[in-house]
């Protein structure tokens, strides 16, 4: 019983003293972060102000100055301060990095001193299937340059003929049907142009690469549409006596030809990959007739036909 008494007896202060002393800390970091929060308002209230147009050149750059100031007595105090404030101040440093650059921005377009506009990347890319009809979006370039206040960008495209680029939005458009059989690919150049109102204008090239793809949209074509041969009457079983060909513009299995006839009764064969056709079995007449069937592996699947005539010598 007595030694519990003493033994609290020496803790208890122990335990006030260390709460005390996390309360203080406590609110010291709460000041801290509330002093922190009151420049954060000082700040965006200075930055609302410059947003407003202001007319003096060198009040903006003032504050510009104030600013840029007030970012690195932040970056001092952070160093100078444990974890938990540096979250806090991380958090308050990296908005306001991002606020001076824009104010920074703001101070170009303002003075109307376009720097050259620089793109979002090295050069573009874009994939757009020879079927889209004219007036298609596929896809858009941006520039990151700062617009307003007397600024602007506009692009352009050098011999787009099958493209345009909204002068804008950066957007491109087909501007003609796209085969991919006549065109694969298309490399433009793109330039971004920033301009003040009165003068002064700088542009920056960048590269564009559109890759047209394939649609099946041509069927096989027989290079015949009427073949006839002369066979002799002692040809043999698996003797070859004519070869068809159907060619399709189309790439992969959109062009790949499968070969067939009908009707199936004729004494001969064809050869399903290579389109040859040979001596299947015994001749019963003098005169065959049959059709021979080109087919694509597309989808859906086009096909063409020509006729054949196999006429036994006397
Ligand atoms: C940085 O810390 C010092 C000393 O604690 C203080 O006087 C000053 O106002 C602080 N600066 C900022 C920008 O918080
Ligand atoms: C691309 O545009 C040119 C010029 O207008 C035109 O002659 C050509 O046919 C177009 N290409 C395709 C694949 O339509
Ligand atoms: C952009 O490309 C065009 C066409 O090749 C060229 O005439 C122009 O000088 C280039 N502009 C820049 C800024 O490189
Ligand atoms: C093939 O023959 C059929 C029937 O004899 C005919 O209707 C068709 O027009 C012919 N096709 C060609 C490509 O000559």
């Amino acid at each position: 019983m007595s030694s519990f008494i003493l033994i609290l007896a020496t803790v208890l202060p122990t335990a006030f003293l260390l709460k005390s002393l996390v309360d203080e800390k406590t609110a010291v970091n709460q000041m801290m972060i509330a002093d922190f929060n009151n420049k954060i308002k000082d700040l965006d209230s200075l930055a609302e102000s410059l947003q407003k147009l202001e007319t003096s050149s060198l009040l903006r750059d003032a504050k510009l100055t104030y600013l840029e100031n007030q970012l690195s007595a932040l970056k001092q105090n952070k160093t100078n301060s444990d974890s938990i404030i540096n979250t806090k101040v991380e958090n308050v440093i990296n908005s306001w990095e991002e606020d001076v650059s824009k104010v920074e921005d703001m101070t170009q377009c303002l003075a109307c001193n376009p720097s050259i506009p620089t793109w979002s990347s090295n050069s573009y890319t874009f994939n757009v299937k020879e079927s889209v009809t004219v007036g298609t979006v596929i896809g858009k370039l941006l520039s990151n340059v700062c617009t307003g206040y007397g600024v602007s960008v506009a692009y352009t495209m050098y011999k787009g003929f099958n493209f345009t680029i909204n002068k804008v939005t950066g957007e491109i458009i087909t501007a003609t049907s796209l085969d991919r059989e006549k065109q694969q690919r298309y490399e433009h150049i793109v330039s971004a142009t920033v301009s003040c109102t009165e003068k002064t204008s700088k542009s920056q090239n960048v590269s564009l690469a559109i890759n047209i793809e394939d649609v099946n949209d041509n069927a096989p074509v027989f290079t015949n549409t009427n073949y006839n041969v002369l066979v002799s009457p002692s040809a043999r079983i698996g003797e070859q006596v004519l070869s068809v060909t159907a060619i399709d513009r189309d790439e992969n299995e959109n062009g790949q030809v499968q070969y067939e006839k009908t009707p199936e009764s004729v004494p001969f064969k064809i050869d399903q990959q290579f389109g040859t056709i040979s001596v299947a079995s015994s001749f019963d007449s003098s005169v065959y007739n049959f059709q021979v069937l080109a087919k694509d592996g597309g989808s859906p699947q086009l096909s063409s036909s020509a006729n054949v005539t196999i006429t036994l010598r006397e």
